[in-house]
């Protein structure tokens, strides 16, 4: 019995060779949408014998089945969803069948009518009137069927039969959702004749003279190429390539991404087509475009939508690429598949370097990062020629996008004859463009050497060409000379990542890197349509890997998590840093690939206590790319906030031409004499007027509120340092107690002492609280000051989370104003987008609702805060040293126990956590850990804080 076409066929069959994808509204040549509501049965048995009887207009298409009401998601990371026997996949392989009826529209006279599939997952028999066109594989990959010779005279019925498992099953493992089904668009397309069948225009750009040339590739008789904007018209012949000249041009870069738009006409069809000029090489071991060093400031991106998984429309591919450029991204990885080819046509126009990757990855055939078990597909003789069309199908229809700089054949599939068969293909088909791979260590088949998650220590060591020899001296005489990027890096998985700062400095130091791309753009959670956010397991799948497919800057809904405000600020291709502003000059540096800074204005705005005073805004000099300058600040600026009994304060924001903010930046100038609190001042009336215990926490009960107080080491765990981490260091914290302190209070006649010790272990946080009253001024009732000290006894372990004091309150307070570090959250190692300065939040605000709920939102650098209560309770902090705060409705318990965000309801508690001192985040949920310098020991802490009733103003 021979095996059936799922497991057999590893090409598609019946299919067209592969060409330029034309999008239907940029030719004149008639195209009919087959999207809409198809009718549709399902089965779990690829024969169809269970299929029952069609449902009429019961799916829609695009889309996947399993969001639509059949079989279910199931999210798995490295493991196949099933046992690896290739070709074979399990006799319970959920099946869909669609059908639908269509008329060929009126007009469609002559030359021929093709059906084109833009992506079916996983493998699908197509039918068109009863005849078998052919069977589709490569999920993210075109397939078009000649249908000519099978149109009836009256209507058409396609009925296109998709299974979830097939051999391709076994080189699509990327981490993501099982998802199936029709999830791009079906279009009818009539290819008149004499026309276009495929073309390359080719666009190359000399530095040296400025000149542009364009090579063309036509496959179509008497085709004419014209550009009004370039004064040209060239007649191409089919089957050679013609070199056109353009004389100079302005060239095409992600800063400038210059497009020309033109025509290239047939008898039978016109095509819009869209030059960019320029030209992408290795020069002198670096990534150069148009003669320019390149720094790839660039993010991993899935298709996403909560709602509708892979199937993502147009409106939510532009909100990517605006979000993008918005945030500083220069450049996007297609992780891990060529992407819906709209979405490329907006990287043209908008500006982003794309690497686009075809669809392959045996991640679980790896043993590990450098070995691979002997049945991994790329080393099986069966499936080199199969990836090697997969790759000319990519190249083939991505081939006119100037955004594409770099080709990369897959992730994670290791090295072997499929994969370099797939990069010696696109060498030759296009030495215009790169190839980078990341899964072959020797790098031998590629331009740029990468890897991905290297440790900052590593990457240096690559920057300095000090990297650890490969072992076969050939192909390390090779990479050596390769110019150097991080695929992946920084992993943005709920709080964090810590350790990006650091990254970017290497980046500029050493001239080999070229930067990296975060990993990853948007959370790939599934919302079921009330909201919720699941992951992996919440579907009822057996074998999952949890939330790990929540891992990206975007919650989500595409609302940005802090993480994205801390790229876009260290990203930033100008840097403004205000350390001598007051001295009446700020410096300026322009980190840009080719832009000066005249199209730049700088906007000025000078704050007393957080109320704006002066502001002016005034054009940037034309500072080169790559330069720095000092640039003066405007005289107003500083008489504006001239010493008085305020904090003054400067802010700078530099925005684009189009008024997008770039970055901003703000230092306090000025600030009252008496308004910090001395750090190592002694309580005010200390001695005559110490509270007792019990006074003093009546005190605080009725000016702030307090329930209890707590003193806390441990932070409700983050992703970063949970179990399945580089650096699992919650499992250090828990079996050191951290996690299970208990408290024992004593009221003593000098304040309150609280002994906090681990179940079984001889070591303690011993927190004292002294108070003493302030007198009330001017009528108001007086507050307290309070001294607190946190200090260790025995042997404590090594490393914390975080020492402070969770503060229980009666209060439902919603709104925290403050000095200090804002307006996001700010741990040591994340916050870079924060400014220092007035913010204000509300209670939602002051959360962030991760995936998988851990701790967040705390505000850094805080000097003096006011918490405002629903009630109308406010109560002023001041700090004699910077805290951290995080107000929450929920306890830390809460927060550690809950494994959704919707699990966590808003009541009327309100927790605080006043943060002496924090741990960095890392990024070791799937990287390097916390970097030793945002580690934190057991080092004693102390703070004066003094609490005043505030003025209530509640505004949110
Ligand atoms: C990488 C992989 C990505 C993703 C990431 C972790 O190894 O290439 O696809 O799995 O790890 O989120």
């Amino acid at each position: 019995m021979s095996a059936p076409y799922w497991e057999a066929t590893l090409v598609p069959t019946g299919v067209e060779p592969p060409r330029s994808w034309v999008a239907v509204d940029d030719t004149d040549a008639g195209a009919l949408s087959l999207d809409g509501r198809w009718d549709f049965r399902y089965g779990r048995r690829a024969d169809g014998s269970d299929l029952g009887d069609f449902v009429p207009d019961a799916i829609t298409v695009p889309g996947h089945w399993q969001l639509q009401g059949h079989g279910q998601p199931q999210y798995t990371n490295v493991r196949y969803p099933f046992a690896l026997n290739s070709p074979h996949v399990p006799e319970d392989n959920p099946t869909g069948e669609y059908r639908r009826s269509f008329a060929v529209p009126a007009g469609w006279d002559g030359g021929r009518v093709l059906l084109r599939f833009d992506g079916v997952d996983s493998c699908a028999r197509i039918t068109l009137n009863g005849h078998e066109l052919g069977v589709s594989t490569g999920s993210r990959l075109p397939v078009e069927f000649d249908v000519t010779d099978l149109l009836s005279d009256g209507g058409q019925e396609l009925v296109v039969r998709v299974h979830q498992w097939s051999a391709g099953t076994y080189v699509e493992d990327q981490d993501m959702w099982w998802l199936s089904g029709i999830f791009r668009s079906v279009t009818l397309l009539h290819r008149p004749a004499d026309s276009i069948r495929d073309f390359w225009l080719n666009a190359d750009f000399e530095p040296a003279t400025g000149l542009g040339t364009v090579t063309a590739e036509v496959d179509a008789p008497a085709a004419v190429l014209s550009f009004p904007e370039l004064g040209l018209e060239a007649e191409l012949t089919a089957g050679t390539a013609s070199s056109i000249d353009c004389g100079p041009v302005e060239p095409w870069s992600a800063e400038r991404p210059r497009l020309y738009t033109g025509v290239l006409r047939t008898a039978g069809e016109s095509i819009t087509v869209r030059l960019g000029f320029r030209r992408v090489r290795v020069e002198q071991g670096q990534i150069t475009v148009n003669g320019n060093p390149v720094l790839f400031r660039g993010v991993n991106r899935h298709e996403w939508d909560a709602r509708t998984g892979r199937a993502v429309s147009a409106a939510v591919m532009a909100t990517d690429v605006e979000l993008m450029k918005a945030n500083n991204f220069n450049a996007v990885r297609t992780a891990h598949y060529p992407p819906h080819p709209h979405f490329l046509g907006l990287c043209d126009a908008a500006g982003l370097y794309v690497i686009d990757e075809c669809d392959l990855e045996t991640h679980g055939y790896l043993i590990d990062e450098f070995t691979s078990t002997p049945e991994n597909p790329v080393l099986q003789p069966e499936w080199v020629e199969p990836l090697r069309q997969r790759m000319q199908r990519m190249v083939e229809r991505d081939k006119n996008h100037p955004s594409i700089i770099l080709w990369s054949p897959g992730n994670e599939s290791g090295a072997g004859p499929a994969v370099d068969a797939m990069l010696e293909w696109v060498g030759r088909r296009d030495p215009s463009r790169l190839r980078i791979y990341e899964g072959d260590k020797s790098s031998r088949h590629v331009d740029v050497y990468s890897l991905m998650y290297t440790p900052h220590e590593k990457v240096r060591a690559l920057g300095e060409y000090r990297e650890e020899p490969h072992a076969d001296a050939a192909a390390d005489e090779h990479r050596r000379t390769l110019p150097f990027v991080l695929v992946e890096y920084v992993h943005a998985m709920g709080l964090g990542p810590g350790g990006l700062s650091e990254y970017d400095e290497l980046f500029a130091t050493y001239p080999r890197l070229q930067g990296g791309f975060v990993w990853e753009w948007i959370d790939m959670c599934i919302d079921p349509g009330d909201g919720r956010w699941l992951y992996g397991g919440d579907f009822g799948e057996e074998l999952h890997d949890g939330n790990f497919v929540a891992d990206g800057l975007l919650l989500p809904d595409r609302t940005p998590s802090p993480a994205l405000a801390d790229v876009k600020a260290v990203f930033s291709p100008i840097r403004v840093d205000l350390a001598n502003v007051k001295d009446g000059s700020i410096g300026v540096h322009n980190r840009h690939e080719v832009l000066d800074l005249a199209e730049f204005t700088i906007a000025w705005r000078a704050e007393l206590d957080g109320e704006c005073v002066f502001q002016v805004q005034e054009q940037l000099p034309p500072l080169p790319a790559g330069e720095s300058m000092e640039l003066a600040v405007p005289a107003g600026v500083l008489a504006a906030v001239a010493p008085g009994p305020a904090i003054a304060s400067v802010h700078v924001r530099i925005l684009s031409g189009a008024g997008l903010e770039v970055t901003r930046n703000a230092a306090i100038v000025a600030r009252p004499a008496d308004h910090a609190l001395a750090a190592d001042g002694a309580l005010a009336t200390a001695g005559s007027a110490l509270l007792s215990g019990a006074e003093l926490e009546r005190g605080l009960e009725s000016l702030w509120g307090v329930h209890s107080l707590s003193p806390r080491l441990w932070r409700a765990p983050i992703d970063n340092d949970r179990s399945f981490s580089w650096q699992p260091r919650d499992d250090f914290w828990r079996k050191a107690g951290l996690d299970q302190l208990t408290h024992r209070h004593e009221n003593g006649p000098e304040g309150i002492t609280i002994h906090s010790t681990p179940p079984g272990l001889e070591w303690s946080l011993v927190t004292r609280i002294a108070g003493t009253p302030l007198p009330a001024t001017g009528g108001a009732t007086g507050g307290l000051e309070l001294d607190i000290t946190q200090d260790f006894t025995g042997e404590p372990p090594e490393h914390l989370p975080q020492i402070g004091l969770d503060v229980a309150l009666v209060d439902d307070y919603c709104q925290l104003d403050w000095l200090g570090l804002g307006p996001g959250e700010g741990y040591p190692d994340t916050g870079q987008g924060n400014t220092f300065g007035r913010h204000q939040a509300g209670l939602q605000q002051l959360t962030t609702p991760y995936v998988y709920p851990q701790e967040n939102g705390a505000r850094a650098g805080v000097e003096w805060a006011r918490m405002s209560s629903a009630q109308g309770r406010a109560v002023e902090l001041r700090a004699s040293r910077p805290v951290s705060l995080a107000l929450r409705p929920w306890s830390t318990e809460e927060l550690a126990q809950a494994t959704h965000g919707f699990e966590l309801e808003v009541g009327t508690d309100r927790h605080l956590s006043l943060i002496l001192a924090s741990s960095g985040v890392g990024t070791a949920s799937c990287g390097p850990g916390i970097l030793d310098h945002y580690a934190l020991g057991a080092v004693k802490q102390q703070v004066r804080l003094q609490l005043s009733p505030g003025r209530q103003d509640v505004t949110a």
